[in-house]
């Protein structure tokens, strides 16, 4: 990678992290007495990218309501707007039409309320690992012994103890994207996005990570909103599961997942209400992937 692409992203990373960190001091609100039932709402937004001349509508008439507290899944076919639905909640980009607010306050810019686990790992390779898990604190001017220590704390926590002093490229996809997981754990934002963030890991390193997400979340009860290809991922871990459709992408349907918790995610597949809701949506999403690449 150009040296010059690798400060650009760790520009845009820093950026986005001293956003969300100019508040890093105030605690995580633990789950409220009274959540809001319309804490995260997108109203009729669209969203249209013109590049060399081509105006592509990446999405249309979009709605979506999420409680404070939930865990919200994204699925849908590739290109059908889910990173961009993130990038506009994260105030990267400004929607083309629509308005996006928290607990009643519109997103303007990037917002320190607001965690990005983004789809791409952008640990930043000339730092060590514990230094990119720290790398919100010290933005927030948290001191050193108390940074050092919190990142050893969430390192243990996802299997990384002992690699604080490794540089990204000495460690495996599966350990960058627990590094990359943590350095936004690390803060305790209110709302975390997190756009495929097992995507590139396999079966069984994936479910053990989705487990250990959900015990991390029961504790701190943020609001959610995690994009993935994978249904069975969807279902497992949501509150609510919203299937995005394409041409022009936007929210096709919200299911309301009504398995108990906490969840045994190693035995949900067995449950009746994962699977009616699996058939139920794989209909409408196998259909949107067809038109995806039609
Ligand atoms: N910066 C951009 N400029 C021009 N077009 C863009 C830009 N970002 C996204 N798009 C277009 O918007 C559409 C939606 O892209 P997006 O990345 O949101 O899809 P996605 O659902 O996240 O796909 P995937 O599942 O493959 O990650 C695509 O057609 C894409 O080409
Ligand atoms: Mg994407």
């Amino acid at each position: 990678m150009e040296v010059e692409q690798l400060e650009r992203e760790a520009g845009n990373m820093t950026s986005t992290i001293a956003a969300s960190t100019a508040g890093a001091s105030a605690a995580n609100p633990s789950a409220p007495a009274s959540p809001a039932a319309d804490y995260l709402v997108l109203s009729n937004i669209a969203k249209t990218f013109i590049a060399r001349g081509n105006a592509t509508n990446a999405l249309s008439a979009t709605n979506l309501t999420i409680g404070q507290g939930q865990f919200v899944t994204l699925v849908g076919p590739s290109g059908c707007g889910k990173s961009t639905l993130l990038n506009l909640v994260a105030g990267l980009i400004e929607p083309s039409e629509g308005t996006i607010t928290i607990g009643g306050a519109p997103v303007r810019g990037t917002d320190r309320r607001i965690g990005y686990v983004t789809q791409a790992d952008n640990l930043l390779p000339w730092r060590t690992l514990r230094d990119n898990v720290a790398f919100p604190l010290e933005l927030a001017g948290v001191p050193v012994a108390e940074r050092r220590e919190r990142a050893d704390f969430w390192m243990h926590r996802v299997g990384l103890a002992g690699f604080g002093d490794a540089y990204p490229s000495e460690l495996s996809g599966g350990m960058r994207q627990r590094g990359n997981i943590i350095r936004t754990l690390i803060y305790g934002p209110p709302v975390i996005l997190m756009d495929e963030p097992f995507g590139p890991l396999d079966a069984q390193t994936r479910i053990v990570l989705q487990d250990l997400l959900l015990s991390i979340w029961e504790e701190s009860r943020s609001t959610v909103l995690f994009v993935t290809h994978d249904l069975s991922e969807a279902i497992s871990l949501a509150d609510q599961v919203v299937l995005m459709g394409t041409k022009p992408g936007r929210v096709i349907r919200c299911e309301n997942v009504g398995i108990e918790r906490p969840r045994d995610i190693f035995q949900i597949h067995e449950h009746p209400e994962y699977r009616r809701l699996y058939k139920q949506i794989w209909n409408d999403l196998g259909a949107q992937v067809k038109k995806a690449v039609e």
